[in-house]
């Protein structure tokens, strides 16, 4: 019997039926979708339990969310975009204000709907606020850079930052809330209008927050439905409406979606999307550190990250004992529900065991082993992490982003090798490093900054800190986030320019003191 602590229980089905379009909060009398946790699966026979319920929004709905926002956007001319800069600030203080006030409803879904262990989620919520409030900051930063005017070649100008249009925000399950609103917020304080769908688990929990983002921002500026990806964004992209794709997800959708535009010069990208970030271990590396690195890097919420590290490298003369001590450790990680801060928990997906079980089968048949004791064992909603060595190229772990807990391994006497793998795969997002010897490590690296956009030494790869660039080559990602870069991704340079003669002088100086635009100034919000 599984033992659930009194603040974490789910005492009734979750009812969510209501979206949010054009600044109205409207209850929804369609079709439902039954939301369903993998934690219960040991008490509830074969049956997973069932949360609640959310709305299968339709196609109408969607276009009406979508008029909303291009309303709201009115080809840059509406309120939003033309607003005050320190107005939409304000918007957005208040509502990382009200978002805070959910921190306990949000951070019990996510372990209900994702299975992500307490730590972890409540890391997901608080720094999702920090991203806000920092996002807020570094607004300021360039609001102010673009309150000074440039004089070149007779030609005077004000150079600023002005938003793109609507745009389409599509998010992971991983993290349904931290990496969505990492597309969200930057896009909608540079004004941008929005359509906002939650992904297919991670969905319940976005409810609580309507209401604050009804309370915070003008009607049509972000607007919230639900439902299934086809139904609502395939018609959503097809009216040629959207100006950016924002999603983090995989290549596939991206590439569909954006097929889908009918003039596709003016679509953005901004996507977040697969990776198969490998770990270096050279002769020398410190094996304990690097295994506590590669314990983290692959299996933190069960290895379903973007980030996280999903084939393993390793030089020739180490790699019995590596394999050894590895396994040890592996072996040694407790599985559990998330409010007990196991490092292993349920997997939201309820096919995704079956998926795991089928590469493990897939390599022992093309000559791999299970090298840990346990690797492999199969609860009902789970696979424990098997690792896989040797492995080679005829393999699908070898290729495939397997985004949960399997750690495929490779040995190499020659860097090549592991250069090479990287050189031919379709991703490019990060790679780690463990060694010492700096005459190793400076060609190597020197190399894989040019194969990956993020090289980690004796560190498993990640994301954080948000104030550093995150993106990727290949089909790993389209543009770049970090607190900065968001804000850079979600707008383009835009400016006013004269000829530099006393006539424009006036009329600039006229703008500027009697505070004619909004666009042409010079104070900036403190
Ligand atoms: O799924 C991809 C996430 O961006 C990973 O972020 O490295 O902070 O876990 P993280």
């Amino acid at each position: 019997m599984i033992k659930i602590p009194e603040q974490f229980k789910i005492k009734e089905q979750i009812i969510h039926n209501t979206y949010l379009i054009n600044g109205e909060i409207s209850i929804w009398d369609g079709d439902f979708v039954d939301v369903y946790s993998t934690l219960l699966t040991e008490n509830e026979d074969d049956n997973l339990f069932k949360l609640g319920i959310t709305p299968k929004m339709d196609k109408a709905h969607a276009l009406k969310a979508l008029n909303s926002a291009d309303k709201a956007f009115n080809n840059g001319t509406g309120y939003w975009p033309t607003m005050k800069v320190y107005e939409r600030i304000n918007c957005m203080e208040r509502f990382v204000n009200k978002m805070v006030e959910k921190r306990d409803e949000v951070v019990k879904l996510l372990m209900w709907e994702i299975g992500k262990n307490l730590k972890d989620s409540e890391k997901e919520f608080d720094r999702t606020v920090i991203y806000i409030k920092d996002t807020i900051e570094e607004y300021k930063n360039i609001d102010r850079d673009g309150a000074i005017f440039k004089n070149n070649s007779g030609v005077r100008a004000l150079i600023r930052r002005g938003p793109l249009g609507v745009v389409l925000c599509l998010g992971p399950y991983n993290y349904p809330l931290n990496e969505t609103f990492a597309l969200l917020i930057p896009a909608i304080i540079m004004g941008n209008t929005a359509v906002f769908k939650p992904a297919k688990h991670g969905v319940l929990l976005i409810a609580p927050l309507l209401q604050a983002f009804k309370e915070s921002f003008p009607p049509g500026v972000v607007n919230i439905v639900f439902g299934r990806g086809r139904e609502i964004a395939t018609p959503i992209m097809e009216t040629g409406k959207i100006n950016v794709l924002a999603l983090i997800g995989h290549s596939s959708s991206a590439n569909s979606l954006q097929q889908l535009h009918p003039q596709q010069n003016r679509l953005r990208l901004v996507l977040g999307l697969e990776a198969k970030n490998p770990a270096i271990i050279l002769e020398d590396a410190d094996l304990d550190l690097t295994i506590e690195e590669c314990i983290s890097g692959s299996l933190s919420f069960n290895g379903q990250r973007c980030t996280a590290i999903k084939i393993i490298y390793v030089h020739e003369n180490i790699k019995e004992k590596f394999l050894e001590k590895f396994s040890e450790k592996v072996d040694s990680l407790k599985l559990g529900m998330p409010w007990e801060n196991t490092l292993l928990t349920p997997l939201p997906e309820p096919n995704k065991p079956d998926y795991i079980n089928n590469l493990i089968e897939d390599a022992k048949s093309k000559g791999a082993k299970v090298i840990n004791k346990r690797g492999g064992e199969t609860q009902k909603n789970y696979v424990f992490p098997a690792i896989l060595y040797p492995v080679n190229s005829s393999m699908d772990v070898f290729n495939e982003e397997q985004f949960g807990p399997v750690i495929p391994v490779v040995s190499f006497s020659d860097i090549n090798d592991p250069i090479n793998y990287m050189a031919d795969s379709n991703y490019g997002q990060q790679v780690s490093v463990f060694g010492n010897d700096e005459n190793s490590l400076g060609p190597l690296i020197d190399s894989l900054v040019n194969l990956v956009c993020r090289v980690n030494l004796n560190s498993s790869c990640q994301r954080g800190p948000d104030v550093y660039p995150f993106t990727g080559r290949k089909d790993s990602a389209v543009a770049t986030l970090s607190v900065h870069d968001a804000l850079r991704s979600f707008s383009i340079r835009t400016f006013v320019a004269s000829k530099d003669n006393l006539g424009n002088k006036e009329i600039i100086r006229k703008l500027i003191d009697n505070k004619k635009s909004n666009f042409i100034r010079t104070d900036y919000y403190l």
